[in-house]
């Protein structure tokens, strides 16, 4: 008998819905896997970093998105969260009447130029003991964090000895913390074992998303046959970094480590000069996942196993949020199972597997 085992149903607590058309069929992907609500990332176009309003040419209200994500399909999760992003235009007054009206969970921070419409970020030191950030200390407004140092170039950017991602780390988050004594934050999509040991002795109120394709892969498996439906930012890294954040999600016990895919849809890949990040994981998160806990040496027979994975997916992400575990289920059977590349009209946006040539070996009922 394979094995096979129900748990509640999991919060995707990073993830990119965008805008138009092609949203119904992501928020139907998150559903189909279990999804029981998501935190749907504002790195859109226009950004959404304004907090009511009809919007405009350059900005988009956390009101407005919220109406679209709810009447295309979005009203079915229990939990919608859709941060600011955090531009040159966002003021304290702002974060206060944000979180007067319920409206304002979180908050997102975006290196300039540092990922995908990432444009409209505002440079970290700009931030730091400012009174944008010391509004959301006051108002319980959560950090979502960006981790990469922007404006690095070559081997400053990308090598065995540092990354972008390891000098944010260790030069920019311990002053965030001490000038922000009281600030929640959420470490998004975490790569190296810097930023895994920097969450693991941060205080309570720092945690960490994780998302599937860096725990099942290394820059090797990007470089070899350019991979690009693996290339996503921050960038898999080294084996010792995947390794770091193996152990951590998989640790009896742990709450900070907890589920965000960064699935990212796009309808191009191939740009001009390069290639756009992101990874699509849309229907088939839960199943990478759990081929990832089984690589980290989880196994799924035991209670403890089950239990470290439901953690992970289930509980960890919405007691940091705030709100009940999912009193609905979900269930997962090591029972092979594929996903299709969506061709939507503006291209097809193909899902991690099918680009790495992966076969899930897990499947998911609801
Ligand atoms: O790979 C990524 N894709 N990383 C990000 O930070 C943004 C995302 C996207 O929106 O495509
Ligand atoms: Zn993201």
């Amino acid at each position: 008998m394979a094995i096979s085992f129900t748990l509640p149903k999991w919060y995707d607590l990073h993830t990119h819905f965008r805008q138009g058309e092609n949203v119904n069929q992501y928020i139907a992907d998150h559903l189909a896997m279990g999804c029981a609500g998501a935190l749907a990332m504002p790195n859109t176009r226009p950004p959404v970093s304004q907090i009511t309003g009809k919007g405009s040419e350059d900005a988009c209200s956390i009101e407005s998105y919220r109406a679209e994500l709810l009447a295309a399909g979005g009203d079915a999760f229990d939990q919608l969260i859709t941060p600011l992003y955090l531009t040159g235009d966002t003021t304290a007054e702002m974060i206060a009447e944000g979180a007067g009206s319920g409206l304002l969970q979180a908050a997102k921070y975006y290196p300039p130029h540092g990922t995908t419409n990432a444009e409209h970020g505002v440079a970290i030191d700009e931030w730091i003991g400012g009174d944008v950030f010391r509004a959301m200390e006051d108002h319980g407004v959560v950090l979502c964090i960006h981790g990469e140092q922007h404006g690095l170039v070559g081997a400053d950017y990308f090598d065995a000895q540092q990354s972008a991602e390891s000098v944010f780390y260790n030069e920019k988050l311990p002053a965030i913390l001490e000038a922000h004594p009281r600030l929640r934050l959420v470490c998004e999509h975490i790569t190296t074992s810097v930023a895994v040991d920097f969450v693991a002795q941060a205080p309570e109120r720092v945690a960490a998303t994780v998302t599937p394709q860096h725990l099942l892969y290394t820059v090797g498996d990007l470089i070899q046959g350019l991979k690009y439906h693996l290339y996503c930012l921050p960038l898999v890294k080294f084996d010792a970094d995947r390794e770091a954040l193996r152990a951590a999600v998989t640790k009896v016990g742990q709450n900070k480590f907890f589920a965000g895919t960064d699935s990212a849809p796009h309808t191009s890949k191939v740009l001009d000069c390069g290639c756009a990040a992101g990874c699509y994981t849309g229907a088939c998160a839960p199943q990478l996942y759990a081929m990832a806990f089984e690589q980290a040496g989880v196994d799924f027979d035991t209670d403890s196993g089950r239990a470290v994975f439901e953690s992970f997916l289930s509980t960890n992400g919405p007691a940091f949020y705030g709100f009940a575990t999912s009193e609905d289920t979900f269930t997962l059977s090591k029972v092979p199972s594929q996903v299709a590349v969506f061709e939507s009209e503006e291209g097809p946006v193909v899902p991690l597997p099918v680009g790495m040539d992966l076969q899930l070996t897990w499947s998911i009922e609801n």
